[in-house]
């Protein structure tokens, strides 16, 4: 098992040490486990001039496995965009093909009150958001700011997608749904977008594949107030890469937290990169006081994925559950009564309860 590790930015390296415990502990046990370390982002950055350099680029090629803080910070949005932290994670995505986002929003039930919603609201939520992650307008050319034909400045971006692209995001989102609920809701803007009408006409033709799934379409704005609303008649969400990001965060907060939403980004070969949902929260860096549930759970996404580890996997979950059923919280899920934790102390207790 090669794990390429990639603290990044902000609160990356202090989540990350706490999941490369929890390694060290499967390694303890037996597990095949061979780590090493690169940056990415800012911290490439400082290092090599270059958010994703050659480095980083040879480790996580060769590696099967990628595991991932986050990056970005205030001191870097100002330089060229080449240069930002956020390309080098896009371009990591790219360069390793990683076009299926798994984003699970699974509320654990000691968390109900957590979340800013009504615990019957949340109680027993168990969504998949399948996003695509290499395409739409993130990746869409031409792109840029130029001066218009009424010799004004105006800014573009593009918004694409190949059939292609479509058909195996599809194929993957069916066969997660096949082996859940048998739901699968796609989001769209057909109703405004061609690319996303295409996107709807091409997800409804692939369901000729999948007859024992129930496939059903919704816009992009009903399914931000549905989440809201009733977040349980979803089982699994397939959408754009962009209506993606935006509605796992918004997901995230029905789970009590942004920092308890792992994540799974896939190529055809379920060579995986995995990595929390949020980002390197500058606000709180450095400050050993983040959530690193996230980044554990996507350890344990990466021990089910890439390495067919299901054992592995529910053994991680169960030992966060126990935590948490113990009453202790990260700042971030803190409910009065409960036991106040740093980002390390979390990691103390999963590490005893593991
Ligand atoms: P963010 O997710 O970093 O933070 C949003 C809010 O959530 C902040 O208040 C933060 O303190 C809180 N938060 C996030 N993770 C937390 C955790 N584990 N525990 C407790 N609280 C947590 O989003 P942002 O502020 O919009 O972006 C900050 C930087 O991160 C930007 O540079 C952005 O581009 C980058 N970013 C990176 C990734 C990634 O690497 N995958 C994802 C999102 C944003
Ligand atoms: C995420 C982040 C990234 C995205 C940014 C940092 C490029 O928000 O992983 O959700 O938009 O995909
Ligand atoms: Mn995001």
């Amino acid at each position: 098992m090669k794990i390429a590790i990639l603290p990044g930015d902000g609160i990356g390296p202090e989540i990350v040490a706490q999941a490369v415990r929890v390694l060290e502990r499967l390694r303890a046990d037996g597990l095949p486990i061979e780590t090493d370390t690169a940056p990415l982002g800012g911290a490439a950055y400082d290092q090599y001039g270059d958010p994703y350099p050659e480095a980083t680029q040879k480790l996580v090629r060769a590696a099967d496995a990628v595991l991932l803080g986050a990056v970005g910070g205030p001191q870097y949005d100002t330089l060229p965009r080449d240069m930002r932290p956020e390309r080098g994670l896009l371009r990591i995505r790219k360069d390793l093909n990683l076009f299926a986002n798994l984003r699970p929003a699974v509320l654990y039930p000691e968390l109900a009150g957590a979340s800013t919603l009504k615990p019957e609201v949340v109680a027993g939520l168990d969504i998949m958001i399948v996003r695509e992650l290499t395409g739409d307008i993130y990746f869409g050319q031409p792109r840029g700011v130029h001066i218009n034909a009424a010799g004004e400045r105006e800014g573009f971006n593009t918004m694409r997608y190949s059939e292609s692209e479509i058909r195996r995001i599809a194929r993957v989102a069916f066969g997660i749904a096949q082996k859940r609920n048998r739901r699968l809701c796609s989001v769209d803007k057909a109703n405004v977008l061609e690319c996303t009408e295409f996107w709807k006409e091409i997800v409804s033709d692939e369901a000729r594949h999948f007859p024992d799934v129930e496939l059903s379409h919704m816009y992009v704005d009903n399914a931000a107030m549905q989440l809201v609303r009733n977040p349980k008649q979803f089982d699994v969400i397939v959408t754009g890469n962009i209506f993606g990001d935006i509605l796992s965060d918004e997901a995230s907060m029905l789970t009590g937290s942004i920092g308890m939403l792992p994540s799974a980004s896939l190529d055809e070969r379920n060579k995986g990169l995995y990595e929390p949902c949020h980002g390197s929260a500058p606000d709180i860096a450095g400050r050993n006081v983040a959530n690193p549930l996230a980044t554990i759970l996507s350890l344990a996404m990466m021990m089910r994925y890439t390495f067919g580890r299901e054992d592995l996997a529910r053994r991680i979950e169960s030992a966060v559950q126990a935590v948490l059923a113990r009453g202790v919280r990260t700042a971030d899920i803190y409910e009065p009564g409960s036991d106040k934790v740093s980002c390390s102390g979390m990691g103390d207790a999963v590490m005893a309860a593991l």
